[in-house]
């Protein structure tokens, strides 16, 4: 725990930057002029510092738009307005998002009420008067301020660092789900494709036959090859259904979820019919959604593949699929229901944990709904919950609206 805590050292400070960034709020030049002053020469940390000045909130909002390394702003809090100075550190807090940089109100005169008021409604980090900041009180209010802003931009390396880290491994585990999902989603072509295929290959057999043995008639000869080619374009519109599918990083387009579940149940249509899998369809009117049309599909196929899983795995006789959707003006929901038995108690708790899988590995890693969850957390602002009652299992996906 102790090595995820960093101090500065305050001997051994290194940084890449040369000089400290202080940004000075104040419309009156002669506020610019004492403090300059005051810090002129000084040395904080071994380093001098740049000072930056503003004549107004306005000005200072357009410099802190292009320069976010600034460890502390000095700010005056009438300027072109009674309360400018208090609206430019909202603005860089809750605008900006500029949690870093240290604030510093100072003003002409105050009371201690009026301050604590202050520094609770506004997030800023010391109120002081104007009076009070002799060039030894400055100094040690902007040697504070930097060593806190070191501190803060250290452990936001660290949390960056983190964070990242998470994100690489959850982009790994995405691409892993993803092959094995295109590993299924191929195995399924392959079965799509089948028939077409075999049709065409008698169809040529036949001609091929019948020019051996000089019996061709023309009208039949036309007919064949017009199968043909009929099973051709089948085979083409096969491939078009998947390939979109295969597509990686595609951007947000605007969906139609409905039309989204029935062309996900197209492409694996056949293995249903195989399976003697029914499905059932129940939708709201046309639920239009911005959203990553191949996230949301691996999803629901992850989904009924696992449906498909445990009817076979159960031996269930009639196997039924119920996919409905819904909307209100907060969510989607997209709720998917089967009858294959239902999740055991013991194993309920872990069906989302990474790796989990009761199959074996050929048919299973165990990412299906580890991936779901955090597509649907992570790039899709929505949730996964499961229900399991009475031998049947109901998955439900939401997808927030607002935001
Ligand atoms: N509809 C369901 N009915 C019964 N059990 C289910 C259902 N969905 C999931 N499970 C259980 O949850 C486990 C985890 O599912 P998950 O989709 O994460 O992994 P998997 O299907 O085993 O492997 P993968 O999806 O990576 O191929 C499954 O192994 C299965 O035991
Ligand atoms: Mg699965």
């Amino acid at each position: 725990m102790s090595d995820k805590i960093i101090f500065v050292d305050e001997d051994t400070h290194t940084t890449k930057y040369e000089k400290y960034n202080i940004l000075l709020v104040d419309d009156e030049e002669d506020m610019h002029n004492i403090t300059k002053m005051a810090l002129k020469h000084k040395l904080f940390y071994d380093r001098e510092l740049n000072i930056i000045s503003a004549m107004s909130a306005f000005e200072a909002k357009e410099i802190l738009k292009k320069e976010n390394d600034i460890a502390l702003a000095l700010i005056d809090v009438i300027m072109e307005t009674p309360q400018a100075g208090l609206d430019l550190v909202n603005y860089i807090r809750n605008k900006l998002n500029n949690n870093s940089i240290r604030l510093v109100l100072r003003t002409g005169q105050t009371s201690h009420v009026l301050e604590e008021e202050i520094i609770n409604k506004y997030d800023i980090n010391d109120y002081k008067e104007k009076t009070e900041l002799t060039s030894e009180k400055l100094y040690t209010t902007v040697r504070t301020s930097i060593r806190q802003y070191e501190l803060i931009k250290n452990l936001q390396e660290k949390i960056d660092d983190v964070t990242n880290e998470l994100n690489n491994k959850n982009k790994l585990l995405m691409k892993q789900s993803r092959s094995a999902a295109m590993g299924e989603i191929i195995t399924m072509l392959a079965h799509q494709w089948r028939q077409p295929l075999a049709t065409i290959s008698m169809n040529n057999n036949n001609l091929l036959l019948s020019l051996e043995v000089n019996n061709i008639n023309i009208d039949s000869f036309k007919k064949s090859l017009e199968l043909s080619n009929i099973q051709l374009k089948e085979l083409s519109e096969i491939i078009n259904d998947f390939r979109d599918f295969f597509k990686s990083d595609t951007a947000d387009v605007i969906i139609d979820i409905n039309k989204l579940i029935d062309e996900s149940c197209d492409l694996i249509n056949t293995t249903f019919i195989d399976n003697s899998i029914k499905i059932i369809k129940n939708y709201t009117h046309k639920i239009k959604i911005k959203t990553n049309k191949n996230d949301l599909m691996q999803i629901i196929l992850s989904l009924v593949k696992n449906s498909m899983d445990a009817f076979i795995k159960n031996n269930i006789k009639d196997r039924l699929i119920s996919i409905s959707t819904k909307e209100n003006y907060r969510y989607i929901k997209i709720i998917i229901k089967d009858n294959a038995g239902g999740i055991s108690k013991e194993i309920f708790e872990k069906i989302f944990d990474p790796y989990f899988s009761t199959k074996n590995n050929r048919n299973g890693t165990g990412l299906g709904l580890y991936m779901s969850k955090i597509i649907l957390e992570m790039h899709l602002n929505g949730n996964i919950s499961v229900i399991t009652k009475d031998k049947s299992t109901t998955f439900s996906i939401l997808i927030n609206k607002l935001d």
